[in-house]
């Protein structure tokens, strides 16, 4: 394929390295974002994001002139539209927030022409891609067979995605077979280990939720077992590692639950649209979500509710070594804390802020020298030397990893 004039819509954790990879490929490339402020962090050449090797690879397709950044959205062959699908909660039910992905496709419409390509790499619920075709032809005037769509989902691991991008495999869908398949050619310039495979639009978007539910529900058992362990009195890290010794058993590791913008929110787009089909995800999902709040009831009964103690809770993110905090377990065991009147603080190495929320954010040092009683949510690398261990050892402390463990 030659080289294209392609438009990332939206530069976040996952539009900013495409964007990113797609101009090392060799595309002439136009990121735009509708926050102001983060067009103009890139326009000074800093990226607003923490993520491995990306500030170097930004700075030299930005050299190359491969990737301009627009505060407008900028006409293009090719539309990659990368914006959050979060959920929104109503009378306890969460259902996907579709409204960037809108706002995303009347952004595209203004600028769209005849044979133009719009691919929707944002986690989706089923007919999500049908409804931007839909809102993509109302709004631009054309007709829906006058240009392609196609999705095509994300499945990058946060702190590797450079590698992934170019190594996984892409699972590309499109209810027209044309559209898929230049969908895969443009794929393929820049995926140079792993294979696109093609398929329908709808089974592209289940195949992309399937994936992390299937975690999910593995995470699930792995808490749930973590619960009955506790009250067996013995060490669920040793029954799973004895477990897995099984040639056809792989369960995961328990923690203080699950966190983040996919795993936490993607099983709920299922249970959303086949919600009596999908009890099995919905009550993984509601097992996850109250371990935070067993793990409270833990502490509180190893502190023998004294509200003078001060706890600190060490890893606020969702996972090691990143500073996402989006739906992360950490805040939500915080939060439980602070309302019920208890003293915590928090320690995340990989954020600047002073304080999340109503929570006071230490360095390690402050929070290893002034808490009575630590939980360890996270194996951040800064907390991995065995000085730092041997100090959280001192005190009362949990581990809801197994980061302690001999
Ligand atoms: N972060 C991950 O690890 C990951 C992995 C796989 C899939 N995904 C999915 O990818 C999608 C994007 O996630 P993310 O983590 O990059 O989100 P993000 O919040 O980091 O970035 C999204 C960006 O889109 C911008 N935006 C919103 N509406 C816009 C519009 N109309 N026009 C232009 N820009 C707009 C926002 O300002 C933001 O900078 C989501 O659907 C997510 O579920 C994320």
């Amino acid at each position: 394929m030659q080289s294209k004039e392609i438009t990332v819509v939206g530069l976040g954790y996952i539009g900013l390295p495409t964007a990113v990879v797609m101009a090392g490929a060799g595309h002439h490339v136009k990121g735009y974002d509708a926050k102001k402020e983060v067009c103009e962090s890139l326009n000074a050449g800093k990226i607003h994001i923490v993520e491995n090797y990306l500030q170097e690879a930004f700075t030299q397709v930005r050299e190359n002139g491969c990737l301009e950044i627009t505060e407008e959205i900028a006409e293009s062959d090719i539309y990659v539209v990368c914006v959050p699908t979060p959920f929104q909660e109503e009378e306890n039910e969460k259902t996907a927030d579709l409204s960037y992905v809108e706002s995303a496709a009347k952004e595209v419409a203004k600028v769209l022409k005849k044979g133009d390509l719009v691919i929707l790499e944002s986690t989706v619920p089923p007919h999500t891609t049908a409804m931007m075709t839909e809102i993509l032809a109302e709004e631009s005037g054309l007709k829906k067979d006058e240009f392609y769509t196609a999705h095509c989902p994300e499945r990058v691991l946060p702190g590797k995605i450079l590698y992934e991008l170019k190594h996984n495999d892409r699972i590309i869908g499109a209810k027209d077979p044309e559209a898929a398949e230049i969908t895969k050619e443009l794929y393929e310039t820049f995926v140079v280990e792993g294979h696109c495979y093609v398929c329908d639009d709808v089974t592209a978007e289940l195949c992309k939720l399937a994936e992390n539910t299937f975690r999910d529900i593995n995470i699930a058992y792995a808490n749930q077992l973590s619960m009955l362990c506790r009250k067996a009195g013995i060490d669920v890290f040793r029954l799973i590692e004895l477990a897995n010794k099984h040639p056809r058993v792989s369960i995961l590791t328990p923690g203080l639950g699950v966190g983040g913008h996919c795993l936490a929110v993607d099983p709920w787009f299922i249970v959303e649209k086949y919600g009596e089909d999908a009890s099995l995800i919905r009550t993984a999902r509601e097992i996850n979500e109250r371990k935070p709040y067993w793990v409270k009831d833990q502490i509180l009964k190893d502190i023998n509710y004294d509200k003078e103690k001060k706890i600190g809770i060490l890893g606020m993110a969702y996972k090691p070594n990143i500073d996402d905090m989006r739906e992360s377990p950490s805040l939500a065991l915080a939060g439980a804390l602070e309302s019920d009147g208890y003293m915590v603080y928090g320690c995340e190495p990989n954020s600047h802020s002073d304080t999340i929320g109503n929570i006071r954010l230490l360095s390690l040092e402050e929070l290893l020298n002034s808490c009575d009683y630590y939980v360890v949510a996270l194996a951040h690398d800064e907390f991995k030397s065995d000085a730092v261990k041997k100090r959280i050892m001192d005190k009362p402390y949990y581990d809801c990893i197994g980061f302690l463990r001999g």
